[in-house]
């Protein structure tokens, strides 16, 4: 039997801007998660209750069973304030927005390049530029995935003093294996031959991973270790007419002073715009 045709489905609907604009919709509402808050459970923290629950606690322990709570909170994830237990990004949705923003200014202006972030955690910044290039139908550019894949380095007092007193180091929670981030990148279809990891510590890997150009760079490590080392490595490499996207600009003093520091050295005056509480991104002109 001849497979059904639809009159309304044409090779060009397919493409539609409109079409497009619904999918990366819906990838953000699923990589924040905010399509399922209602469904999201959190632990509760039995630690913060006073002695009463004691017994709840030991049958819970002694059961292997957790208390959870339903529901997250929609104005946190639109900032990008809390730590999601499943989303594939922390960023929130006022950052990804900008993402947004930024990617789909190079592709409509035609900047040269490839897409990066710095810092990726469970990757859903990344999978968003994967599923960005998907959607507008470019066939060339790569989105590098950069991170240790074990979590922050501990601060070098010697090398950056600024980073002293800022130790993430030992929180496991923003340990996500390769492995883990592959497999993100695959529920969502996006895993190929276009998204290249480099694994390991910036200062190891950027300087000579083999890109050749960026039109957007993120950068998402907190430290000014971690910052200032993506914009040594990779700065030059962005285009005129590309985005340097800074997340923790508001949120953590190293990183605010890594990007004055690199600014001033290399006489960069580009406006610094303001995304949300943390976020800010500056377009480069020379
Ligand atoms: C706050 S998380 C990034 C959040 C992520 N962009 C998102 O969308 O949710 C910071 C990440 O930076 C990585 N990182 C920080 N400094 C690093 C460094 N110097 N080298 C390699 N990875 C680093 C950590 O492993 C962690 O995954």
């Amino acid at each position: 039997m001849p497979a059904p045709t639809s009159p309304s489905v044409t090779p060009s609907t397919a493409t539609s801007p409109a079409l497009r604009d619904r999918y990366i919709d819906l990838l953000m509402g699923c990589l924040t998660r905010e399509l399922f808050l209602d469904e999201e459970t959190h632990d509760v923290d039995l630690a913060k209750w006073p002695g009463a629950v004691d017994e709840l606690r030991a049958t819970l322990r002694t059961n292997g069973w957790r208390l959870t709570r339903r529901g997250g909170d929609a104005d946190k994830r639109g900032t990008g304030n809390d730590w999601p237990p499943a989303a594939e990004t922390m960023v929130g949705r006022r950052r990804l927005d900008d993402v947004r923003r930024c990617v789909d200014s190079v592709l409509a202006d035609d900047i040269p390049g490839d897409l990066i972030e710095t810092g990726v955690w469970r990757g859903g910044v990344t999978i968003l530029m994967r599923g960005m290039l998907e959607a507008w139908g470019d066939v060339d550019r790569k989105v590098w995935v950069a991170d240790s894949f074990q979590g922050l380095p501990a601060p070098d007092a010697t090398a950056f003093p600024q980073d002293v007193g800022h130790d993430l180091s030992t929180v496991s929670a923003l340990a996500v294996s390769a492995d883990q981030v592959r497999a993100n990148f695959e529920r969502y279809g996006l895993l190929d031959d276009r998204v290249e990891f480099l694994e390991g510590w910036f200062r190891d890997t950027l300087a000579t991973a083999p890109i050749e150009r960026l039109a957007v760079l993120r950068l998402d490590g907190d430290m000014y270790e971690s910052t200032i080392d993506a914009l040594e490595a990779l700065y030059p490499l962005l285009s005129v007419g590309g985005y340097v996207i800074v997340d923790d600009y508001g949120a953590w003093e190293p990183c605010r002073r890594a990007c004055a520091d690199y600014r001033e050295r290399h006489g960069i005056t580009d406006e610094i715009v303001s995304i949300d509480w943390t976020g800010v991104h500056w377009r480069r002109t020379a």
